[in-house]
């Protein structure tokens, strides 16, 4: 059964615009959204380049903020949050994944996890994250020693140690080759089945979406598909 059909709304979303003013010129990124996402599930965001995925994600981040509508996560009101209220909203639910892998190149895998699950509340640790992505073998590496899909599964692994109650991954194998995105996102599905967080990925690759509960399509700033997986495939099984 696929998560979705357990029906828990934790992300809400209705008539979302955001609208970046450049000088004279305005650009829609996002043209009216409304969307729900389930506790627990995994879905794949697909749509051309300057489609709105990025927006969309950092709005549901609490990374940005929308232009108009609404958007709702659990009981935190997203539109309506001070600065403050967002940053504690990110720091204490939201685990972020980036294309760039980020990571503080003169502290170890196990230090760069440490920096994040000193500040959090129930954080795993940060050894207990290495394993959960394969990575126990490379505790003491730094990222010059690690390989672009090590240093990319380092990444997962500081964004789930603190426990996050979703995660938000933007072309999180965007950098790698296939073999070692496939790593990547059996990371991701681990890590999804392991502990229920709800999982949010962008991807380019359409090849990726069987993996998903549910694929949602983007182009100009809308929501133009949203297909559900009767059942999900490994990343191994996919081809792309
Ligand atoms: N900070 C910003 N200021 C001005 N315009 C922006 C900003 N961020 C995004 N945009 C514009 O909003 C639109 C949507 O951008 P977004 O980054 O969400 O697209 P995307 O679907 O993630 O594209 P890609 O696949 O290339 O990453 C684009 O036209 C982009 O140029
Ligand atoms: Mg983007």
């Amino acid at each position: 059964m696929s998560q979705s059909d357990n029906k828990n709304v934790v992300f809400h979303a209705e008539g979302l615009t955001k609208t970046y003013q450049m000088g004279e010129v305005q650009v829609h990124a996002l043209r009216g959204i409304d969307l729900d996402l389930y506790q627990g599930e995994l879905v794949v965001m697909l749509g051309p380049s300057g489609s709105g995925k990025s927006t969309l994600l950092n709005i549901l981040g609490g990374l940005d903020s929308a232009t108009s509508g609404n958007v709702t996560y659990m009981d935190h009101n997203l539109v309506m949050a001070s600065e403050k209220e967002l940053t504690e909203y990110r720091r204490y639910h939201v685990g972020f994944v980036f294309q760039f892998y980020n990571l503080i190149p003169s502290l170890t895998a196990l230090e760069n996890i440490a920096v994040v699950t000193e500040i959090s509340r129930n954080p795993m640790k940060p050894e207990d994250a290495l394993a959960l992505v394969g990575l126990s073998e490379r505790l003491h590496h730094f990222p010059a020693q690690l390989s672009g899909g090590e240093q990319q599964r380092v990444a997962i692994a500081r964004a789930i140690a603190k426990n996050p109650d979703v995660l938000l991954c933007d072309e999180p194998t965007g950098a790698l080759d296939s073999k070692t995105g496939i790593v990547v996102l059996e990371a991701l599905q681990r890590v999804n089945e392991e502990m229920g967080t709800t999982t949010a990925v962008i991807t380019h690759n359409a090849g990726i979406a069987m993996m998903a509960d549910r694929v949602i399509h983007l182009a100009d700033g809308k929501i133009t598909e949203v297909h559900s997986n009767e059942s999900r495939l490994r990343p191994k099984e996919l081809t792309w």
